[in-house]
């Protein structure tokens, strides 16, 4: 399964078996991890048992208390950090699709009850559930692409490609508050709309586009 495929087969999960993650899948997700810290300067966290990360109550209306494990979204704290997060933890969230698991990322958990390491200087961003869920999701409600992006000119294919893919990203409440702007020198801006945590929305958006379009943004 390639990028995109990951792309078009993710949905948020919040209900999951108790089956806990193999080993084997537990190390490449671990690796992938490290990757991902490199090269984005992050400190994301596998742990192994989300305990008591989901006992909020609004995740008892919306689900997520039955994830086996979770992610810890943390960097050092910079005014970038939620983007870096977005970007670089949607890959994980695309590469663990890939490995026939299941994913939600949670704004809303126990920040106590997590278990993250968070070490000085570091800030705690969101959670990612992960697990093998009892349903794969559904395609959420979407927006159009006029409606988040705009050209001046003529729309190449590539810039549309990249827009049909930040929109199959998910984003905070489905919110979708971002704007691709196409320059006429084949610049892309991406403008951040607002809404709760949009920064890491942004990021995720990002790396869609990067994936549908096949041009680097970060
Ligand atoms: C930054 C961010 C925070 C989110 N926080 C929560 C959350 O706290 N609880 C939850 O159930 N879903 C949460 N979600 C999942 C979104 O509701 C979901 O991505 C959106 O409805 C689109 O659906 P999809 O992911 O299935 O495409 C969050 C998603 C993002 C990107």
């Amino acid at each position: 399964m390639n990028d995109i495929e990951a792309i078009r087969e993710r949905h948020s999960v919040r209900s999951y078996k108790p089956d806990k993650i193999e080993e084997e899948k537990v190390t490449l997700l671990r690796e992938k991890i490290d990757e991902l810290n490199k090269a984005g300067d992050l400190h994301l966290q596998f742990i192994s048992d989300a305990g008591g990360t989901y006992n909020k109550l609004l995740n008892k209306m919306m689900g997520l208390g039955s994830a086996p494990s979770v992610i810890a979204c943390v960097g050092k704290d910079s005014g970038d950090l939620d983007q870096r997060v977005g970007y670089y933890g949607e890959q994980l969230v695309l590469y663990a699709q890939k490995l026939g698991l299941n994913t939600c990322w949670a704004g809303t958990f126990n920040r106590e009850k997590i278990g993250a390491r968070i070490d000085s200087g570091e800030r705690l961003v969101i959670s990612i559930a992960i697990g093998y869920g009892r349903e794969t999701g559904r395609p959420h409600r979407s927006k159009d692409a006029s409606q988040v992006s705009e050209v001046s000119g003529e729309r190449p294919e590539w810039f549309d490609k990249g827009v049909e893919m930040a929109l199959l990203a998910p984003t905070a409440v489905n919110q979708q508050k971002f704007l691709i702007k196409l320059a006429p020198d084949e610049s892309v801006e991406f403008i951040d709309k607002g809404g709760i945590l949009s920064q890491v929305d942004l990021g995720i958006v990002k790396y869609h586009f990067e994936t549908g379009s096949g041009r680097k943004q970060i």
